[in-house]
């Protein structure tokens, strides 16, 4: 994979701070960021008060409305995406052109039009930085092994009709 596997912290920014980067992003970032792997280094969204919440609660150092903000800028080699669609091909595009990594929320982007782009933007060879899109299967293999066993619901009576007597 990448040559990044190294000693040093990735340093990641997190761009669109709604639902799926509390709930998920966040805590999957702070869980490498304990073990040392990485550091997050900024927060960005459209709006000043929601973004300053979200890194002030994650302890991230720098929030930003600036979305034209380049990873360069934002000091950070990774930049992950939690933004609508829409924006995904920009955003992925101007992350690689900065040299940074783009770990891209699904769905990658509307058109493949829009995916050619991407990929044009990667750099050639394995080394990368390339852009990465989350794809789950919650119900592959892997997800089955790692799932804690489903707890069996006690056996209940079925619900039927009684039969009364009117005699
Ligand atoms: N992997 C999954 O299971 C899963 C689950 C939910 C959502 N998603 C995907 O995650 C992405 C975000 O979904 P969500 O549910 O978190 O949405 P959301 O609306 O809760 O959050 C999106 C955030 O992006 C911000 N934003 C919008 N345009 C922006 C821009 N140009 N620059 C920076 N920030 C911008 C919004 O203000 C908002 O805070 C979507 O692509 C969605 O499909 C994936």
């Amino acid at each position: 994979m990448s040559s990044h596997r190294s000693t040093t912290p990735l340093r990641a920014a997190v761009v669109g701070t709604g639902g799926i980067a509390r709930s998920s992003h966040l805590p999957a970032l702070r869980t490498f960021a304990d073990a040392g792997e990485a550091e997050i280094v900024a927060a960005v969204d459209v709006d000043m008060d929601p973004v300053r919440a979200f890194a002030a609660g994650a302890g991230i150092p720098h929030a930003s409305t600036d979305l034209d903000a380049t990873p360069v800028e934002l000091r950070s080699d990774c930049v992950v995406l939690c933004t609508p669609p829409v924006v995904h091909r920009d955003q992925t595009v101007t992350a690689l052109t900065a040299g940074a990594w783009g770990w891209c929320e699904k769905p990658p982007c509307p058109s493949l039009a829009d995916f050619d782009a991407i990929e044009t933007a990667e750099k050639p060879g394995d080394a990368g930085p390339y852009a990465s899109i989350v794809f789950q299967h919650r119900f592959g293999a892997g997800a089955t092994a790692r799932r804690p066993p489903r707890r069996r619901p006690r056996p209940t009576s079925p619900p039927c009709a009684t039969r009364t007597s009117d005699t």
